[in-house]
């Protein structure tokens, strides 16, 4: 009785025997067999494979062409696994129930492998598997590893069985070791399917790929195990070049047997006993064993990178980036927002913005201050500005300035409201500061459109008066709407506060009072006579009369008329300034003359006269009026009432009849009638010397000075209304004196 029966597997042409050099393949070799590709080192035909152990027989059967390796049929061969898929041969131990005996079928003698041939059976992908529910059979490798395995099948019903399932119940499987090249498979005689074959007359024992079998049910009762593949299964051969032991001897041995030629390949040892194989480095494919044979991937064809980003193949590898405002994430392969780059962005184009803005500004202040230029100097030209300057160029020496906005507004602190010396119909009065010098700069509210044109002109001749007793016109400012005087700054006190202060209203003497109305009679006496026509104040009141350190008249404001408007809107403006001063021929012509002052001044003459304002606010209509009051107080002789009570005392009646007199000619209703101007001046001056006649009590007229400490308001053209009534208005009058005409 035969207890083992044996297979041997002969692994063929095991012996391997080496060319000493490596040939490259002719292109002329077959790489193709059936359907199955043969790579270099493999190869059909002399020449065409690296070794006989890669040599492929090609076969015909039944019409196909079926690649071999010695007698198992070849289903694919893989370069960068370094496998063979072949099939393998199943055996069987079946019971005959004609000849009631248990029957051996497959195959059972074959060649010994050695250990120098080229392929092992692979221990990772291999199972040896038996089927059956009453076997037992063992793997064997003496001669090799010396390994023995042992693989039990058992079951008593197939309704125990379950598909899919190999785990002992009628089919299990074995792992193998590396290294073997070789094993026989043996079943044990007493453990056999006598007893059961009605259900399962055979049993079955093979090594083969374990990842193609699924256990099926029928698989017991039937032949289809069998059949499956015509008595065989997938088993995986690993193959390496086994003539030097690893990678490192490999690389060492210089004498042109190393396989991986491709220049982008590594050597890689083999992990199924000694040798190595070939593979592409990281990043290419191919075949390794051929010069040139790697070639780059494509890696972006089977896109690695996040869907919403972006691949780029370079050689060997490959780049993934995002779209704009992302940024790639390596270790989660996707894209993220990129926080950095967006505030990037911003901060950039903020930046930009900006500089923009910056530009824009730059360029609108440029653009600006053009446009003032240019309006600046259409004002200069219109206001005579030119013709002006050119006057000034040929009479060399002239103290006279064309002041720029700029100046003005810097001496004024930008026209402050401090600055302020006083308002009027015509205009503001700044204080200034020039050079270090004082200057008094009146900015005037409206000008005449008619007068612009001569304004210049008018500027030159004004800037050529140079009188003790008129203000200095020091220069104008043209570049601007309203033409802008500058003049000299007075220092002192005005007439209006020597007559209507509260505080020295009685203790200025007459005779100074007296000297200051000569001294502006002179100065306006010289206004009229210097030039032609005559240079009309037009706004003689006592306001306007200043007074230096020593009480020296000096009239002032009176480039002023040049600008008054003569439209009857503007000019109400003007008549609320001056009220009480007006001649009432220019209310009805509005042609002012130089009469128009003698009638102002004759208004001045009343105040020194009679202490009082030239308009109460107080009374009937006829009581208003200074001018109304005195005419009919000298008509109906009775001009002592009116007087101011001490100098109704002290001075000579002739004297106040003298005045009295003058002032009734100045006051006359028609201006033609009137003296003029130098009359007036030289009337003064005669009763100024009556006074100092040896029998008229003299003043001292210094003694003025010290009596007048106070810091006064510096009047240059306060207006008069809303302004308190003076105190001599409640003095008592003697009403039995009385002064006569001349
Ligand atoms: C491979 O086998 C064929 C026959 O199948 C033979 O002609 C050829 O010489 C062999 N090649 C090598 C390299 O031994
Ligand atoms: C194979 O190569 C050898 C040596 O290079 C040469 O002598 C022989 O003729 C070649 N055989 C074939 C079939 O090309
Ligand atoms: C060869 O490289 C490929 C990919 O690079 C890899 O999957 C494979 O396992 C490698 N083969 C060996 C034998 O190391
Ligand atoms: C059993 O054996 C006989 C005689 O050898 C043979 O003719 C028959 O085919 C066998 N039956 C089976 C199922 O193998
Ligand atoms: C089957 O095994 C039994 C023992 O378990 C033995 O007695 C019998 O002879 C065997 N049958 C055959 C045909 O070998
Ligand atoms: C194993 O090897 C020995 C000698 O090395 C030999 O005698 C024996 O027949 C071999 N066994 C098989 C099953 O080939
Ligand atoms: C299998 O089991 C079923 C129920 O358990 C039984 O009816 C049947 O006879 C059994 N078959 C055999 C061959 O033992
Ligand atoms: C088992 O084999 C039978 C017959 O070929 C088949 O119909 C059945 O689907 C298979 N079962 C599984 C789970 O594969
Ligand atoms: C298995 O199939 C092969 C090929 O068809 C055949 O030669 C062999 O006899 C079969 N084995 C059994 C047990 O049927
Ligand atoms: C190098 O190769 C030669 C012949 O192929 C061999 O004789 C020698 O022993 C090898 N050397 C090493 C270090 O493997």
């Amino acid at each position: 009785m035969q207890v083992f029966l044996k297979l041997c597997l002969g692994l063929v042409l095991l012996v391997a025997q080496y060319a000493p050099g490596i040939a490259v393949p002719s292109s002329d070799c077959p790489r193709q067999c059936g359907t199955v590709e043969i790579p270099y080192p493999f190869g059909i035909g002399a020449n065409c494979s690296l070794s006989v152990g890669f040599n492929i027989s090609c076969k015909v059967q039944d019409g196909v062409s079926r690649p071999f390796k010695g007698d198992f049929e070849v289903l694919d061969i893989s370069l960068t696994h370094g496998t063979l898929r072949v099939f393998n041969y199943i055996t069987a131990y079946c019971y005959n129930a004609s000849t009631t005996s248990m029957k051996f079928f497959g195959r059972y003698d074959g060649y010994v492998g050695r250990p120098s041939s080229l392929y092992r059976l692979s221990d990772v992908q291999n199972k040896f598997t038996v089927i059956g529910c009453n076997a037992l059979a063992f793997i064997s490798d003496y001669n090799g590893t010396g390994y023995q395995g042992l693989g039990v099948a058992t079951c008593r019903n197939l309704s125990d069985l379950a598909d899919g399932s190999c785990s002992g119940m009628g089919c299990s499987q074995t792992a193998i070791p590396k290294r073997m090249y070789y094993y026989d498979t043996t079943f044990l005689k007493g453990v056999n399917t006598s007893e059961i074959w009605e259900f399962n007359p055979c049993s079955y024992a093979v090594l083969m790929e374990a990842a193609t079998f699924r256990f099926n049910t029928t698989y017991i009762n039937t032949n289809k195990f069998n059949d499956t593949y015509n008595g065989r299964v997938p088993m995986i051969l690993d193959w390496a070049v086994r003539d030097v032991k690893s990678c490192d001897v490999a690389k060492q041995n210089n004498t042109g047997t190393y396989a991986c030629l491709s220049s982008n390949s590594d050597c890689v040892d083999s992990t199924n006993d000694q040798g190595y194989t070939c593979n592409c480095t990281n990043g290419y494919e191919g075949n390794p064993y051929l010069q040139d044979g790697c070639k780059d991937v494509n890696e972006c064809s089977h896109g690695p990178c996040p869907s919403d980003g972006y691949c780029h193949n370079i050689v060997g590898e490959y780049r993934c980036s995002c779209r704009l405002g992302k940024k790639y994430v390596k270790e989660s392969n996707t894209c993220n927002p990129n926080t950095g780059l967006i505030i990037g962005v911003i901060m950039g184009l903020f930046g930009v913005m900006v500089i923009i803005m910056i530009i824009v500004f730059w360029g609108q202040r440029i653009i600006q201050t053009e446009k003032l230029n240019k309006v600046k100097q259409e004002y200069f030209r219109q206001h005579g500005g030119l013709i002006l300057f050119d006057r000034m160029k040929s009479e060399q020496g002239l103290a006279f300035t064309i002041f720029s906005e700029a100046q003005l507004i810097r001496a004024t602190d930008n026209f402050n409201s401090s600055r302020i010396l006083g308002k009027g119909g015509h205009g503001t009065v700044y204080k200034g500061i020039i050079n270090n010098m004082p200057v008094a700069i009146k900015r005037c509210a409206v000008v005449d459109e008619r007068q612009k044109k001569e304004f210049g002109q008018e500027m030159l001749i004004l800037s050529q008066i140079n009188h003790k007793h008129v203000v200095k016109l020091l220069g104008c400012c043209l570049e601007v709407e309203v033409p802008i005087l500058v003049y000299e700054f007075v220092l002192n006190d005005t007439l209006f506060e020597l007559i209507h202060g509260k505080n020295h209203a009685l203790q200025i003497s007459f005779s100074t009072l007296l000297r200051i109305a000569h001294e502006a009679a002179e100065g306006l006496s010289f206004l009229h006579s210097f030039a032609s026509p005559p240079i009309i104040h037009g706004d003689v009141k006592t306001s306007n009369i200043l007074l230096d350190d020593n009480y020296m008249a000096k009239v002032s404001d009176f480039g002023a008329s040049i600008l008054a408007p003569s439209d009857k809107e503007q000019f109400i403006t003007m008549v609320k300034g001056t009220c009480g001063y007006l001649d009432p021929e220019y209310m009805q012509t509005c042609q002012l003359t130089d009469k128009s002052d003698v009638y102002s001044f004759g208004v001045i003459l009343l105040e020194i006269l009679t202490g009082q304002l030239p308009l109460k606010l107080e009374g009937s209509e006829k009581q208003r009026s200074l001018a109304l009051i005195f005419l009919s107080a000298m008509k109906e002789n009775n001009l002592n009432d009116v007087l101011v009570s001490h100098v109704k005392v002290q001075e000579s009646k002739e004297l106040l009849a003298g005045l009295a007199d003058l002032a009734k000619k100045c006051l006359d209703m028609c201006g033609d009638n009137r003296p003029s101007m130098k009359e007036v001046a030289d009337e003064l001056n005669r009763l100024r010397k009556l006074s100092l006649h040896p029998w008229v009590r003299l003043d001292v007229e210094p003694e003025a000075e010290n009596l007048l400490g106070r810091e006064s308001t510096r009047g240059y053209d306060i207006e008069l209304s809303g302004y308190p009534v003076g105190e001599s208005e409640n003095q008592p009058i003697n009403p039995r004196s009385s002064y006569y005409a001349r």
